[in-house]
């Protein structure tokens, strides 16, 4: 089932063309991930899904009926609430009967005078959370912020840290049971334990999800498509994960520049573009050395993580945030070097 379909889709802020023809569909179960430079315009798309920012042509169409929960980079929260009831937020009605019980509960212990009144309410509360199969919603909430790496729910929401706060946007977002996510950046801040609890969650998550990350590590393991913005303001399709999709990219510019890509480069290009100064040109080459050091670190790494179980959890965890920096500095040194290898020409 097709939950979102864009077609011809622009988007123009006046200095800088977003969009110019974007057309794509997005079916449940779809995992796609969303890639682009800094500022391509990634953020913006999301923004127009969710209905928050203006297109400025075409359509997005979006299956009625359809419930789709957006993960903004920055999430937008209530200071004045605490983590339990931002979380619960978007939950409506089985949240306030949740709460209504809990206090009708403790009135019960304060109030015996009240009794009958309070047991009566409390029974038709009672029935009314039975008839929207809510009662295991504060105990998943729970659940979900734990793994999350938040254990005081009662903590003042405007106390925490972007970090924190961005692990309860996203605990709000998968609780709020969607049939689509949109997330942007989700990985951010997150603790190498966090992060493999979220891979794993959204890998067996059932609905659509369009994901913004510069974890290629993450994008690997969760996703199975990659829209890829090109320049001239259109999206492109790649079916895969981000391996994939930088084997196909490399595919298709072997015949015309013989194989350059900072894995297999040997010998730099002559610096025909007198842009590049003495010092990138060191840069560029100091990163084509560096790279496949740290691609060979990783592969390492990889190896130890995904071929025998291991049980040492502690292991585990250094190995995997050892992993997610890597990845993190190789995605950074790749992107760098793609830039100076543009000017030398
Ligand atoms: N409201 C706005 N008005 C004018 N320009 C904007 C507005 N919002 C975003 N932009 C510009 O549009 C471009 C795309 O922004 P966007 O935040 O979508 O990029 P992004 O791909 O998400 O970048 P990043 O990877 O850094 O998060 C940027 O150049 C940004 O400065
Ligand atoms: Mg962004």
């Amino acid at each position: 089932m097709t939950l979102l379909t864009v077609r011809s889709l622009k988007k123009d802020f006046g200095i800088k063309e977003i969009l110019k023809d974007a057309s794509f569909s997005l079916d449940d179960r779809d995992k796609v991930g969303l890639i682009g430079t800094n500022g391509s315009g990634k953020s913006t798309l999301l923004k127009m899904i969710a209905g928050l920012e203006a297109i400025d042509g075409g359509e997005i169409q979006i299956n009625s009926g359809m419930k789709i929960v957006y993960l903004p980079q920055q999430p937008d929260l209530d200071n004045d609430k605490t983590v339990l009831e931002q979380v619960f937020a978007d939950s409506g009605e089985s949240m306030t009967l949740i709460k209504e019980y809990e206090e009708l509960s403790d009135r019960l212990v304060h109030e015996p005078e009240n009794l009958d009144t309070i047991m009566e309410r409390l029974s038709r509360v009672s029935q009314q959370i039975d008839k929207l199969a809510a009662w295991d919603l504060e105990t998943n909430a729970k659940v979900i912020l734990s793994k999350l790496g938040i254990d005081n729910f009662n903590a003042r929401v405007g106390d925490l840290s972007g970090g924190y706060r961005k692990r309860i946007a996203i605990a709000t977002a998968l609780l709020a049971d969607p049939d689509c996510l949109l997330m942007d950046e989700p990985t951010n801040h997150l603790d190498a334990l966090s992060v493999e609890w979220l891979q794993s969650y959204l890998s067996r998550f059932r609905g659509g999800l369009l994901l913004i990350t510069h974890d290629r590590y993450f994008l690997d393991r969760v996703v199975d498509t990659i829209f890829a913005f090109e320049t001239g303001g259109n999206i492109r399709q790649y079916p895969g994960n981000y391996s994939l999709y930088l084997d196909q990219k490399k595919e298709e510019e072997e015949p015309k520049e013989k194989k350059v890509t900072p894995k297999t480069v040997k010998a730099s290009p002559s610096p025909v573009n007198k842009k590049i100064s003495f010092k990138e040109k060191k840069e560029y080459e100091d990163i084509e050395k560096q790279i496949p050091i740290l691609e060979a670190k990783k592969a390492e790494i990889e190896q130890v993580l995904y071929g025998e179980p291991l049980e040492d959890f502690t292991k585990i965890t250094a190995l995997t945030e050892e992993l997610a920096q890597l990845s993190q500095k190789i995605d950074t040194l790749t992107d760098r070097w793609l830039e100076l290898a543009e000017k030398l020409g």
